[in-house]
């Protein structure tokens, strides 16, 4: 065994004793729950757009894009634009390691590479900066809902055209809602891609914590995940990536396409 697998031996024994230290889990929940009082996940930009995740998360999917190499990313909820700014930059360092291997150039302008965002509402002021951020090449807004039948046609032409897909849903939280995103989309996932359901941890949340909101625990993206893996064992949760995260927003939320 050489040096680097060693310490990635290190690294694989270290996440899998986390998942059994029920201390650190417990305070994990209890450190994001207070976090999460205090607006915590509202307080990040990425390449100067705000994106409504909490860092662990950020570098989750950083991991998981290199790892995939996807040449589709979906997603469900913009907002501000933040996380569409985040799947396109690492978009393009896919194109770029790709262009080193192979010895030639992509012009962003020409990459196939694309992530094409959902949202109800993209505010102007929000869609008027993505479209102007040197990103935006690799960009595609659809307006509407994400469960709407006209939509969800829309994204699934577009995905026709790629081979690797990864998918996030991030838009309402209620469990009909995120179960009728997982019907819709969950299958364009590649196998041994990821569909990534974000805020599952409401479920693991005080019930107090949502009173201006329509989800809360026993009404949210878990609670949908839970009932849509019922009937589709193609997917399995990929716990691991939540044992070495600890705090995350999305428990039981990595979705991983193994058949
Ligand atoms: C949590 S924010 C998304 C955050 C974004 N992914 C990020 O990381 O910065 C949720 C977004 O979902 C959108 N949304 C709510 N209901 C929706 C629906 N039915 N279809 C599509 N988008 C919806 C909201 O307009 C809002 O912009």
């Amino acid at each position: 065994m050489n040096k680097t697998e060693e310490f990635q031996r290190e690294v694989k024994n270290n996440i899998e004793s986390l998942a059994h230290n029920a201390e650190l889990i417990k305070l994990s929940y209890k450190w994001i729950e207070k976090a999460g009082k205090e607006r915590y996940s509202y307080n990040f930009n990425w390449l100067g757009r705000p994106i409504i995740q909490v860092p662990q998360d950020i570098v989750a999917m950083q991991e998981l894009i290199l790892a995939v190499k996807p040449d589709l990313i979906i997603e469900t909820g913009i907002a501000h634009g933040g996380s569409l700014i985040f799947s396109a930059s690492m978009l393009a360092l896919l194109d770029m390691e790709e262009a080193i291997e192979t010895g030639t150039t992509i012009n962003p302008r020409d990459s196939k590479r694309k992530v094409l965002g959902i949202d109800i509402d993209i505010r102007v002021h929000n869609r008027e900066a993505i479209e102007a951020h040197s990103m935006s090449s690799r960009i595609q807004m659809i307006q509407g809902s994400s469960i709407v039948q006209d939509v969800i046609d829309q994204v699934k032409e577009i995905a026709a055209n790629y081979k690797r897909v990864l998918i996030c849903l991030d838009s309402n939280h209620t469990h009909e809602h995120v179960l009728a995103e997982l019907k819709a989309y969950a299958d364009l996932t590649s196998v041994g891609s990821y569909c990534v359901v974000f805020d599952t941890l409401i479920e693991d949340m005080s019930a107090d914590m949502f009173p201006d909101r329509p989800w809360g625990p026993g009404n949210n993206p878990k609670t949908a995940v839970w009932e849509y893996l019922k009937t589709h064992p193609e997917f399995e949760i990929d716990k691991t990536i939540q044992n070495k995260l600890l705090i995350t927003v999305a428990p039981d939320g990595y979705l991983k396409r193994i058949r």
